[in-house]
């Protein structure tokens, strides 16, 4: 196995990509690439990655913004936690590190959002302690190269996956082996179509051998979708409408959306709403189906009009200043579907 870690290290020297974060070691930019990096691919994050960077080119600037700012910049990349996390260990960090990155792996794991993947992941690459990664791109590899299939959703599985990541690491290289084994898994070991014909590691890849490296790595659990009906209501007296920021509890936290109602597994109907709000006149302007990681939303959009605006709860805003609240995807996609809206 000595050689896994030198092979993998030869395949990034010819592979590497050229990524905006690998230009220096800047431990913030390495930090936000990470936190972008979690569950998103690294063609979707890079865009959002520039400009994060350029509006907040230290990690102060991004502490003394807005979150509302923060989130309508992240607005479309999704996990809306992230953003909110980032947003206050900027602040943690401006505050009570002067601005300057913690540099010990205790330190950083304590940053609220950072796990031990990202710990580990800033820690060796900005800096170069021995810690290895264990993501996605990590599993896949070392259970196919070892043809392992105890589950990775597993504690017995994680376990055994972290100890012989950790066993595997170069720890005078740390931060490129860990990159080059998570690019390996990006580019060449690839959850669909692997290119095993062309993999330099092909020779010794006991899942390959035993033509199993597509049933790997093996996991417990299905992931569950569920269903989820929502209506929406958009009430208006003609030029503003009726929007709140979510709660953190639940999907996109810290965004902005209309009243409304909702319930998972079953279709529900609007009568409650139309009681509440006694609408002069309401009507369905559109009907979407958006799909979560973990939910598939049926979503109704209905127009309810009304003489006047008022409400507590809720912030009038007017229609066209929209734009300048952080949004989820879903509304971003009706606010340029909508019948009404369009009309306006
Ligand atoms: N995925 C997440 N972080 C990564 C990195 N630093 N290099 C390659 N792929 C990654």
């Amino acid at each position: 196995m000595a050689n896994f870690s030198s092979l993998i290290q030869d395949w990034f020297r010819q592979n590497e990509r050229n990524l905006p974060w690998r230009e220096n070691k800047n431990p913030y930019f390495i930090w936000l690439s990470e936190i972008m990096l979690q569950q998103t691919r690294v063609d979707q994050a890079t865009n959002y990655f520039l400009a994060f960077k350029e509006k907040y080119p230290t990690i102060s600037d991004l502490a003394n913004a807005p979150e509302d700012e923060v989130l309508n910049l992240w607005q479309g990349l999704g996990y809306y936690s992230r953003a909110r996390n980032l947003h206050a260990t900027a602040k943690i960090v401006h505050e009570k590190y002067d601005g300057v990155f913690p540099e010990d792996y205790k330190s950083i794991l304590a940053l609220k959002g950072v796990g031990e993947y990202t710990a580990a992941a800033i820690g060796s690459i900005a800096f170069g302690l021995p810690y290895a990664v264990v993501d996605g791109n990590v599993y896949r590899v070392l259970s196919r190269y070892l043809n392992f299939d105890l589950p990775i959703d597993s504690t017995e599985g994680i376990k055994h996956f972290k100890a012989l990541a950790q066993e595997l690491l170069d720890t005078s290289n740390s931060g490129n082996y860990n990159q080059a084994i998570m690019e390996f898994g990006a580019l060449q070991c690839t959850p669909k179509n692997p290119d095993c014909e062309n993999c330099p590691l092909n020779v010794s890849c006991e899942g390959l051998a035993q033509k199993n490296q597509l049933n790997l790595p093996v996991k417990a659990k299905k992931t569950k979708v569920r269903k989820r009906f929502i209506n929406y209501v958009v009430l208006t007296d003609g030029e503003h409408t009726l929007i709140k920021k979510r709660g953190t509890k639940d999907i996109w936290g810290g965004l902005y959306d209309f009243p409304g109602n909702d319930q998972f597994d079953k279709s529900i109907g609007i009568m409650d709403l139309i009681e509440a709000y006694k609408p002069q006149k309401h009507y369905l302007d559109r009907e979407l189906n958006h799909v979560l990681s973990h939910q598939k939303l049926k979503v109704k959009f209905w127009i309810f009009e009304v003489e006047k605006l008022i409400s507590t709860e809720y912030e009038k805003v007017k229609i066209d200043s929209m734009d300048n609240f952080p949004m989820p995807q879903l509304l971003v996609k009706y606010l340029k579907a909508s019948n009404f809206f369009g009309n306006l």
